[in-house]
């Protein structure tokens, strides 16, 4: 159990940015003075403003870790138990009601699956809270951010459509629904990524695997789907010269997001948008790429967003989504009665509303009738996902010259 404690040890050797204020102009001083940063930074990470809720987090953190590998094995051995007693070896495929009503009861994995579910929800509460009772402060802050550089922030106000209004993950009003979704999403995936992402490590190892278009130009990239503009950060370092652009439906997410990348004093741009529909011309860029996006959204839209990647690349550009099973080897067919019930889990108590159709959506052959060639990367580096899974490789677009 060391690495629960110790997870703070990493701090400082990824990100090191910190806050470069002094000497970048007025506009970033007179942030300075708004900054909510009672508590000081832990390297790149603004430290959660009370004790009382960085205590909070450290608990529930450590007791995700826990759910996520002790209690997850121990409902695992669990449902294999249960799947021999009813004539089903571990590898069998069951049908998802079979699987389902066989397993939801048994009391160990009913347990693992809800207190991982009420902790999350817990979780989200005890943020929004913090950000709710201090209102006009947090407030003052995003405010102040908007107008100040050096990046673009860009908004469009209306383009939602249904499908983004879901309380995904449930966090309360979702995505789109919540004035502080970025800073609720930032601090609490914190959790998800258990302790380990506080230095932005995972999306810094991520954007790492990204490969370079041929001919090794690099001036425009993309991120879709940015979120709290973590990737986009990450892009930056790795390509300084380079124009980045992180879109993203939600305006919360991209507020936070230019909020934090001028905080860190990064140059980069974000813009509310669909990534179907980016407003980018033609050809625009180099590197197009996506993170956990594609199944948040309807089938449809997954291939919608894959024509406008392929619109938006220049010949010889490069579009690299990074999903649950973009690499190889990971089935989204997996008929397991194990992960059936899991998978249920996501859908049906975490409101992964379009988890499914993301499993059945023919994400390869989407990219093989775009204008792209479908093909893999040929990284060396790895990443690793929470909880210990490491891919290597992923699925890529490229434009033909
Ligand atoms: C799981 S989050 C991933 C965020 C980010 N990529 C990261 O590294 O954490 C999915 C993001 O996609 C955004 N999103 C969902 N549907 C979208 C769409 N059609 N166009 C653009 N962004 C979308 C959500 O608002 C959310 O910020």
């Amino acid at each position: 159990m060391s690495h629960i404690f110790n997870r703070r040890s990493v701090l400082g050797i990824a990100g090191g940015a910190g806050i470069t204020l002094a000497g970048t102009g007025s506009a970033l001083a007179k942030l300075a003075e708004i900054d909510i940063e009672p508590r000081g930074s832990d390297g790149i990470l603004e430290r959660l403003p009370t004790l009382d809720l960085e205590s909070y987090d450290e608990m529930s953190t450590s007791t995700r870790l826990w759910i996520d590998t002790k209690l997850t094995k121990a409902a695992e051995k669990r449902a294999l138990e249960i799947m021999a007693a009813n004539g089903y070896g571990p590898d069998d495929t069951v049908p998802r009601d079979t699987a389902i009503a066989m397993l939801k009861d048994d009391p160990i994995i009913s347990f693992r699956n809800h207190t991982w579910q009420r902790l999350q929800k817990h979780m989200w509460n005890a943020l929004r809270n913090e950000f709710y009772s201090n209102y006009d402060a947090y407030m003052s802050e995003m405010e102040s951010a908007d107008k100040t550089g050096p990046g673009v922030l860009e908004f469009n106000p209306g383009i939602e459509p249904e499908y983004t209004k879901h309380e995904i993950h449930m966090q309360p009003g979702g995505y789109t629904g919540d004035e502080f979704a970025g800073h609720m999403y930032h601090y609490g995936t914190n959790n998800f990524y258990n302790g380990r992402n506080y230095q932005d490590e995972f999306h810094t190892s991520l954007t790492r695997m990204i490969p370079v278009p041929a001919d090794g130009k690099v001036l425009r990239i993309l991120d879709m789907g940015c979120g709290c503009g973590q990737e986009v950060v990450t892009l930056k370092k790795r390509f300084p010269e380079a124009e980045v652009w992180g879109v993203d439906v939600a305006a919360p997410m991209v507020r936070y997001a230019h909020m934090r990348a001028v905080d860190m004093g990064y140059d980069v741009n974000f813009r509310h948008a669909l990534a179907e529909e980016t407003g980018f011309p033609d050809g625009y860029f180099d590197i197009v790429t996506s993170y956990i996006l594609h199944h948040e959204v309807p089938e449809q839209a997954t291939y919608d967003i894959i024509h406008e990647a392929a619109r938006v690349l220049r010949p010889g550009g490069i579009f690299y989504p990074i999903d649950f099973y973009t690499s190889p080897g990971r089935s989204a067919q997996d008929g397991r009665a194990w992960r059936r019930i899991r998978d249920w889990m996501t859908y049906r108590w975490n409101h992964e509303r379009w988890l499914y159709e993301y499993q059945q959506a023919d994400f390869e052959g989407e990219i093989r009738r775009s204008e792209m060639v479908l093909n893999r990367d040929e990284a060396k580096d790895t990443m690793t996902y929470p909880v210990g899974r490491t891919k290597s490789h992923n699925i890529m677009g490229t434009k033909p010259v």
